[in-house]
């Protein structure tokens, strides 16, 4: 299936640096490029960035939304508001999220069904800590995220992101990230059927340019989650062009 490759902006840059990171992005994702795009700013920097990509084929998404419509959440943003601002996709259950807000499988499977109710694509974060790895547990902790994460008929993107990975600079290895995506194709075919087969499954955690091709020629790797290399267009752009 054709890659996908999101950047998560993070809580990162002023609205000028967005609109100048969105413009660059923009210009450097031609025709040519061989995977689709999606660009993930902070809430405030959404509608700009939206509008800068305005009939163009960078996607725009948020990075977490309220599991409710609407209502009495004070500091909290629908996924209705974020479709009304022009963000099509969400970034469900990311492991910042789950570690700084104590989010949960089921918190973030009722956000992930608000997200589907309103008509974004949710991409949910799934992952293991360093010590679950060390105990060998890194598979089942991944599998019992997503038994708990994804509500039945599920239709959006899996992010595989072990969380000792993120803004290290290290990375599993090959194999291990080979094995983990396998497994939780998996998952997703034992549960939703052809659904699940046709559900991409990004990386996630120290994806950079240099690393990127071996990566992305993984079996049942079908994009990246970009963090830190997503704020410079010319790397995000690179890693967009190893997907080929
Ligand atoms: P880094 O690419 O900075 O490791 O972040 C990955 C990530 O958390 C993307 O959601």
């Amino acid at each position: 299936m054709r890659p996908l490759i999101a950047g998560n902006w993070k809580m990162h840059g002023t609205l000028r640096e967005a609109g100048a990171l969105a413009e660059a992005v923009r210009a450097g994702a031609t025709a040519g490029l061989p995977a689709d795009l999606l660009v993930c700013p902070p809430f405030p920097h959404i509608h700009i960035v939206a509008a800068a990509m305005l009939g163009q084929t960078v996607a725009v998404g948020a990075q977490d939304c309220h599991a409710a419509g609407k209502g009495a959440h004070t500091g909290d943003v629908s996924a209705a508001m974020l479709r009304d601002i022009g963000a099509t996709h969400v970034i469900l259950g990311h492991s910042e999220r789950r570690a700084d807000h104590g989010e949960t499988d089921a918190a973030v499977r009722a956000k992930v069904e608000a997200a589907l109710a309103a008509g974004l694509v949710p991409v949910v974060c799934v992952g293991e800590t360093e010590a679950q790895r060390l105990a060998g547990e890194a598979e089942a902790v991944v599998e019992g995220q997503l038994a708990g994460s994804l509500p039945d008929g599920f239709a959006g993107i899996v992010a595989y992101e072990p969380v000792w990975a993120i803004g290290t600079g290290r990375t599993p290895t090959e194999d291990d990230i080979a094995a983990i995506h396998g497994t939780i194709r998996a998952a997703l075919v034992a549960r939703f059927g052809p659904a699940g087969q046709a559900t991409r499954i990004l990386y996630g955690g120290s994806m950079k340019p240099g690393n990127a091709k071996a990566i992305l020629a993984l079996a049942h790797v079908d994009g990246g989650l970009v963090g830190g290399a997503s704020l410079v267009a010319a790397d995000f752009l690179a890693i967009a062009a190893a997907a080929g």
